[in-house]
């Protein structure tokens, strides 16, 4: 009877400690955002976005902090997320890579789908396929016919092995069954591949359209296609071509970012920070942000936990195959 009212009493204690922290959360400490990539991407822009967003809806008493933690694709800044303190102040913003890299990485240092705790997804992207300046091909049929005789003769920027942009290249050389894959060129995240690529210094990118509608805008750079079915909803970029337009049937990738707590974050906790991504999602300036920059912010059921990770393991299944395909073209 008495090892029972120590149990209950433990129990209690546990249980009051876990509800104190969700009433005390977020405290005084700030929340921070893992994006791993660097910053001036697409993912520190729906970070940095969002976090605006979230600072609104907790009622403008929490604090946001964007940690860039670059490197392999990604996976480096998932893997210091999943190992952080599971206190709700440290929470990993990623997107597809989530669900590319265990395709990619024979040694993955984390298991996505074991240790995270899903928040909720956030948005869906299209991407668009770019050239320099300088690159001679002006439509997409040029750009086709000139990689499918000459790939090897040109580069392709991507964020790392696993990344949105290093997805997209590789789906699209399979596509269009490339004699020989590209000359592949990794960077720390798109930003600074677009930097390069408006410098001239790499050939091609594919990149989500949060970072290219601007360069795109400003005639910084070539632009080809875009990889979903639906044509862009943007004035200026209305008429680019899809690339099931351009005859690569069944062509079509989202990128889709979502916010994930290291496993064992309080329950309580979770569920505050998903109700405040809820009302962040609702947000006016927020979705205007967003869908200027051609994104959509998710409205489904998927703004739910369980529904949210049920779509990055539907996610990983659908990606296996495609990566395995793409194989010669992965890196
Ligand atoms: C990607 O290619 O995965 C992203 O665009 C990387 C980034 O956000 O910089």
């Amino acid at each position: 009877m008495k090892q029972l009212l120590v149990l209950a009493a433990a129990a209690a204690t546990l249980f009051s400690a876990f509800s104190a922290s969700a009433q005390t959360f977020p405290g005084s400490k700030p929340i921070t955002f893992v994006v791993p990539f660097a910053a001036g991407g697409p993912t520190d822009r729906v970070a940095r976005d969002l976090a605006e967003a979230m600072r609104k809806s907790m009622g403008g008493g929490a604090n946001f902090v964007v940690e860039n933690v670059n490197g392999a694709g990604g996976t480096i800044g998932a893997n210091k997320a999943a190992k952080a303190a599971p206190d709700g102040h440290t929470l990993l913003l990623h997107h597809i890579g989530m669900a590319a890299a265990p395709s990619l990485y024979r040694k993955l240092q984390y298991k996505p789908l074991e240790d995270f705790e899903y928040l909720g997804m956030i948005n869906e992207v299209p991407m668009t396929l770019i050239g320099k300046p300088q690159l001679e091909a002006n439509t997409y049929r040029d750009l086709e016919n000139y990689i499918r005789t000459n790939g090897g003769k040109l580069n392709i920027a991507h964020a790392g092995l696993g990344s949105a942009s290093h997805l997209c290249g590789l789906m699209w050389q399979s596509a269009i069954n490339a004699k020989e894959a590209m000359t592949t060129i990794p960077f720390g995240g798109t930003a600074p591949a677009m930097n390069a690529l408006v410098g001239g210094q790499v050939d091609m990118m594919c990149d989500q359209t949060t970072n290219t509608t601007g360069q795109i805008e400003a005639g910084r750079v070539k632009a080809y296609a875009v990889t979903t079915t639906k044509p862009l909803s943007n004035k200026l970029l209305k008429d680019l071509p899809t690339l099931q337009e351009m005859g690569l049937k069944g062509f079509d990738l989202t990128i889709w970012h979502g916010l994930y707590a290291p496993k064992g974050t309080p329950p309580a906790i979770l569920a505050q920070i998903n109700t405040a991504l809820k009302l962040a999602l609702k947000d006016p300036d927020f979705i205007k942000k967003q869908e200027g920059l051609g994104a959509v912010l998710v409205t489904d059921k998927r703004v739910e936990p369980a529904a949210h990770k049920a779509f990055v393991t539907a996610e990983i299944a659908k990606l296996r195959p495609v990566i395995e395909a793409a194989g010669k073209f992965a890196d």
